[in-house]
């Protein structure tokens, strides 16, 4: 994908459904009896992986426009899948199914493509163990071979890394415990499985841990719960290059109506705030157990004072927009400096690297450590050869960072955005003045 660079950025627009939400919707819709219509679901790539899976496990769906409809069997209505379940490039797909399927009296294979089978499954592995179920896996990567068991052992799980997915994929398992599962979290991390399941009608006690600043999630084993419609919030990372873009170009002005804001993934546009960039989100709301909002940002900026430092339990409320950071911090006082985020080495691709990498084509000063990266800042982007890696959320990073620079870029790979977000580019480039 060619992108010239933009004076400004206007318009009013809306997102498609929030991926995390979709995964998790129909994941549940599927586990209950009777018909559930997802309203605005993710036509993400991630999203039908999740819903090719359910089908090969039995469920009838059907797409209607913006709608999924997911035919649910029951809690224990799901069959022996008759080939390979394949996850394509979704972590999430494969963690928080892999928790239903250690819960099911029959084996499963998952597998995905080439970046998925070099990510850490040992996280899901471990506790699904402890509960009971055998997980065959390549020293700790996929292909999983899932042997459940049903009922599983209940257990009380404390959570060595900061991670939704994992903490999702035990409280599924637990559904399909023989007794009260709980996970405890040293960080919290986004709430979606909770507040999805309670919206189907399941009892999840959520709350303060013993240990200061530990939170916990409960389940019960799953009775049988009745199908619901659900309204899936826009999806706010989805939104993060939107807002950027128009923070960054003066003169910019955009309005994204009915976004998602869970606390757990709002912390973007907190930080875009503590550095003086012009975000505001109101017209409070609720759409299925999920807070939505209107957000407006304007490329007007402030003055700030704000640490440029984003380290420790920071890092897990902003993981998928951090190299979105990297990129607003080039345009900063001071720069950015981003730690103790490890953990973006093994997302879709190794983030820190494709960010540093990335930046410095585009002529800025980057340092890389282990665990994050340092950008100078402000400075002149220079347009440039991006490789994406394959991964949406460089491809979309850049394209922000492609918008600020002087002269030309080339993003490679740029299809991987379907990922997450197939109309990205044409949904930008309606909104471009040049
Ligand atoms: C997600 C959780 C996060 C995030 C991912 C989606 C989810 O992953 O990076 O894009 O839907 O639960 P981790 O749980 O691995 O941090």
């Amino acid at each position: 994908m060619i992108i010239r660079p933009a004076k400004r950025i206007r318009g009013r627009l809306e997102m498609p459904g929030d991926k995390s939400i979709s995964h998790r919707a129909a994941m549940i819709a599927a586990l209950a009896t009777g018909t559930s219509r997802l309203r605005n679901c993710s036509n993400s790539e991630d999203c039908a992986a999740t819903l090719g899976c359910l089908s090969g496990l039995g469920i009838k769906i059907n797409r209607e426009g913006n709608d999924v409809l997911v035919a649910g069997a029951g809690p224990r209505g799901l069959t022996a899948p008759a080939a390979p379940l394949d996850c394509g490039n979704s972590g999430t797909t494969m963690r928080l199914l892999a928790g239903i399927l250690a819960g099911q009296s029959f084996t499963s294979t998952m597998t995905g493509d080439a970046s998925l089978l070099t990510r850490p499954m040992q996280r899901i592995i471990e506790p699904l163990q402890l509960m009971g179920a055998t997980i065959d896996s390549h020293d700790g990567r996929a292909p999983l071979i899932i042997n459940g068991k049903y009922p599983l052992e209940p257990v009380d799980y404390t959570l060595l890394l900061a991670s939704a997915q994992a903490k999702s994929c035990i409280l599924l398992a637990g559904l399909s415990a023989r007794g009260r599962t709980t996970v405890i979290e040293a960080v919290p991390t986004r709430d979606h499985t909770e507040r999805m399941l309670r919206w189907f009608g399941l009892q999840v006690d959520a709350g303060d841990a013993r240990k200061e600043g530990e939170v916990f999630a409960a389940v019960s084993p799953a009775r049988e719960f009745t199908a619901r419609d659900v309204e899936i919030p826009g999806d706010i990372s989805a939104a993060a290059y939107f807002i950027a873009a128009a923070t960054l170009l003066e003169n910019s002005e955009i309005e994204i109506a009915k976004v998602g804001t869970n606390p757990g993934r709002t912390l973007f546009l907190s930080y875009l705030k503590s550095f003086g960039l012009s975000v505001r989100v109101d017209e409070a709301g609720e759409v299925g157990n999920e807070p939505v909002g209107k957000v407006r940002a304007t490329g007007s900026r402030g003055a700030t004072e704000s640490s440029r430092t984003i380290n420790g339990t920071f890092v897990a409320g902003l993981i998928d927009e951090l190299p979105l950071i990297a990129i607003v911090g080039s345009q900063l006082d001071g720069g950015i400096e981003i730690r103790d985020a490890r953990e973006l080495r093994v997302k879709e691709s190794d983030r820190i690297a494709a960010t540093a990498a990335g930046l410095r084509a585009m002529g800025a000063a980057v340092e890389e450590f282990d665990d994050g990266l340092r950008v100078s800042g402000p400075v002149q982007l220079r347009g440039a050869l991006i490789d994406s890696r394959g991964d949406h959320r460089i491809a979309m990073a850049f394209t922000v960072a492609a918008l600020l620079a002087e002269g030309e870029s080339e993003i490679r790979d740029a299809e991987c955005v379907a990922v997450s977000f197939p109309e990205f580019f044409a949904l930008m480039d309606s909104l471009i003045e040049r």
